[in-house]
């Protein structure tokens, strides 16, 4: 090989390494916006150079009360509008809400792009605590808030449209216009393309984990939820996962589903945390 052949070769090899890694799409959590999404910015350019990185900048601070379902249709616009650029595939962070969120607009697009998602504290069986719930409504009580967000009026404020109250699962389903119907709990002719792509990501990655304080319970960072007595199902005993209702029961079987549960993190600061973004988030984004 000649010594200008080689040194092309070398500058190919060095391009092929900058754009190896898939684009990266984040979206923040509730009452936040995107520039709290800086410092994974900032660790994902650091670990991998050259990643082009999307930032949703919609529906920031009290914005993100607006119907999840308004929020799902402009992420999911903004996906298929990124993956149309990306045949390679692209890979999204979600934090918070904006887990739910980014969860959902996967689901809605049939032949989305999306090779890894991963789900940073995400309420994804649903919220049903006074903690998270004190974060915008201080003096509702988490036995009562069902009246208010199980109606036509509540179902307009995103918190309510993933409200999965155990006691009152009748008002649940009656209502509830959001979670049921994405976790294919009420079947429509839809739930069956909510499945077909979930099945379509090459990975699934739900980070959570028992000091989170605010998700309640946290487990439903796993897709695990309360019973009718308000004890803990974790997601492998849920109809959920064992009628494989969603395809997280195939994901898991082809080892495309990783659960993970990182201790000692409060659900303020996982995505603001380098060693949560070191350890369990950029491992995963290549
Ligand atoms: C099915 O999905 C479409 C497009 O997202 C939506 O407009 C429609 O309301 C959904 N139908 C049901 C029954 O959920
Ligand atoms: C809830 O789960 C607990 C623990 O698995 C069980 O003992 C209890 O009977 C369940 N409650 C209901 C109403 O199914």
């Amino acid at each position: 090989m000649s010594i200008k052949k080689l040194f092309i070769f070398c500058f190919l090899g060095l391009f092929y390494e900058t754009v190896s890694f898939k684009p990266v799409i984040l979206m923040h959590g509730i009452l936040s916006g995107s520039e709290k999404m800086n410092i994974m910015v900032q660790e994902i350019e650091k670990a991998h150079p050259g990643t082009k990185i999307y930032n949703f900048d919609k529906f920031d601070g009290w914005y993100s009360l607006e119907n999840i379902w308004r929020q799902v249709v402009e992420f999911r616009n903004f996906l298929d509008e990124i993956g149309s650029k990306h045949p390679e595939g692209i890979n999204v962070v979600g934090y918070s809400q904006g887990g739910l969120i980014a969860r959902a607009a996967i689901q809605t697009l049939p032949l989305h792009k999306v090779s890894t998602f991963v789900s940073l504290s995400s309420p994804q069986a649903g919220q049903f605590g006074a903690n998270f719930l004190h974060l915008i409504f201080p003096d509702l009580a988490a036995n009562t808030a069902y009246e208010l967000f199980y109606s036509n009026v509540g179902q307009h404020i995103s918190i309510a449209n993933y409200w999965n109250d155990p006691v009152q699962q009748e008002y649940y389903y009656k209502y509830s216009k959001f979670l049921p119907f994405i976790n294919n709990e009420i079947q429509t002719f839809n739930s069956s393309q909510y499945k077909n792509s979930i099945l379509r990501l090459n990975r699934m990655i739900l980070i959570g984990g028992p000091n989170d304080g605010v998700i309640t319970p946290w487990e439903s960072s796993h897709f695990g939820f309360f019973n009718k007595t308000l004890n803990v199902i974790p997601l492998h005993k849920r109809k959920i996962y064992t009628s494989d209702t969603i395809g997280l029961k195939s994901l898991l079987q082809n080892g495309k589903l990783v659960i993970i549960i990182k201790p000692f993190v409060h659900h303020l600061t996982w995505h603001t945390n380098r060693r949560v973004i070191q350890d369990v988030i950029l491992p995963y984004l290549d």
